[in-house]
């Protein structure tokens, strides 16, 4: 059955392999299905919640749609575009925190880490953040939203304010009511120094990730020093409880050679972690050099990029254009 998928990526540097294995190659995946419409933003409206560089954000952008081209997404099939280029993001946004009640954003535990303990300090657009993404989602009709782990809760989020909205309006299915397509297993990479935290971008030890634009040399560099136990693998997934580290490498490996943990540990299982070190460094290298590759040569031409990001501005707009002046009708202005 076709598919109507929305993503976005924030437009923040150092996309790493978190952000590879928990959306985007799930991007590529969909976007090769023949049936599906696909639409991948880079969404810079979001990435200012938090304060950016004016020159570092542009060529961020730049570099997300690079990297979603390089990774495989084809952009005469799916429309990739910057978010800020299609006024309906902001509008509904506007619109929809009118809906939003605050007692659902109070729960968001996103706001929580990021806000940290200063939360007097973070901006008010960090706090209405996932009300902008449940605008992203919902302007296009969006049938399914893949997303890593740690979006769970906007994405339930979402479909609270697009049935809130139905329903306060009488609107019946006017918004459609989103499911998140979330990898069963794999879905949240943790840091290779600890492995009870997140891959993140903001981490400050640029050890505890795997960068898309890593060198094979840095690649190796950094599953070396990658923390481990001194158990030998186990053969069974029940003996990976409590060993995160362990389990977080050893899931990555499934998760780039598309196989179950399962069957990693009967690969794996009885030896010792220097030897499946080895062995992941070199699938990781032989998938991600590649992408890094088209990165560097992509972010060169600029000219290309800013054509496709220009082409789907037009192609979102026309979608998102038309539902924003439905909205503005059902709202009666
Ligand atoms: P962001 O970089 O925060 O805009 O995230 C872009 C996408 O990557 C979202 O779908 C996230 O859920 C996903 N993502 C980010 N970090 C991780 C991680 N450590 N593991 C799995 N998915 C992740
Ligand atoms: N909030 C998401 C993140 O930080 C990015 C995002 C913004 C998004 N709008 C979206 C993801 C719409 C999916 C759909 O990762």
């Amino acid at each position: 059955m076709s598919k109507k998928i929305f993503s976005g990526v924030q437009p923040t540097g150092n996309l790493h392999l978190g952000n590879y294995l928990g959306a985007i190659k799930n991007f590529v995946e969909l976007n090769n299905e023949k049936e599906n419409d696909c639409i991948f933003c880079v969404v810079d409206l979001h990435a200012i919640t938090i304060k950016q560089d004016k020159n570092e954000l542009k060529s961020n952008i730049r570099e997300t749609a690079a990297t979603f081209i390089a990774s495989g997404i084809d952009p005469s099939k799916s429309i990739i575009f910057n978010q800020s280029k299609v006024q309906a993001h902001a509008e509904a946004s506007w619109i929809l925190s009118c809906t939003a009640p605050m007692g659902w954003l109070n729960r968001m535990t996103q706001f929580k880490e990021k806000a940290g303990k200063d939360k007097e300090k973070a901006s008010v657009g960090l706090y209405i953040y996932p009300v902008l993404m449940a605008s992203d989602i919902l302007l296009y009709d969006t049938s399914h939203v893949p997303v890593g782990e740690d979006q769970k809760q906007h994405l339930e989020l979402t479909r609270d304010i697009a049935q809130k909205f139905n329903k306060e309006f009488i609107c019946d299915d006017f918004f459609k009511v989103p499911e998140p397509l979330i990898k069963k297993n794999f879905s949240r990479i943790m840091s290779l120094k600890d492995g009870l935290k997140k891959m993140s971008k903001s981490d400050p030890s640029g050890l505890s990730r795997i960068n898309l634009t890593d060198t094979k040399d840095e690649i190796v560099n950094k599953i070396r020093k990658a923390k481990t136990d001194s158990f030998p693998i186990p053969n069974i997934e029940k003996e990976l409880n409590d060993r995160p580290e362990a389990e977080n490498l050893l899931g990555i490996y499934s998760s780039i050679s598309n196989q179950t943990l399962e069957k990693t540990l009967d690969e794996f299982g009885g030896k010792n972690f220097s030897f499946f070190k080895n062995e992941l460094a070199e699938i990781l290298s032989s998938k991600i050099s590649p992408i890094s590759g088209e990165i560097k040569k992509l972010i060169h031409d600029r000219q290309y990029l800013d054509n496709i990001l220009l082409e789907g501005a037009e192609k979102a707009e026309s979608i998102a254009g038309k539902k924003i002046k439905e909205i503005k009708k059902i709202i009666g202005f």
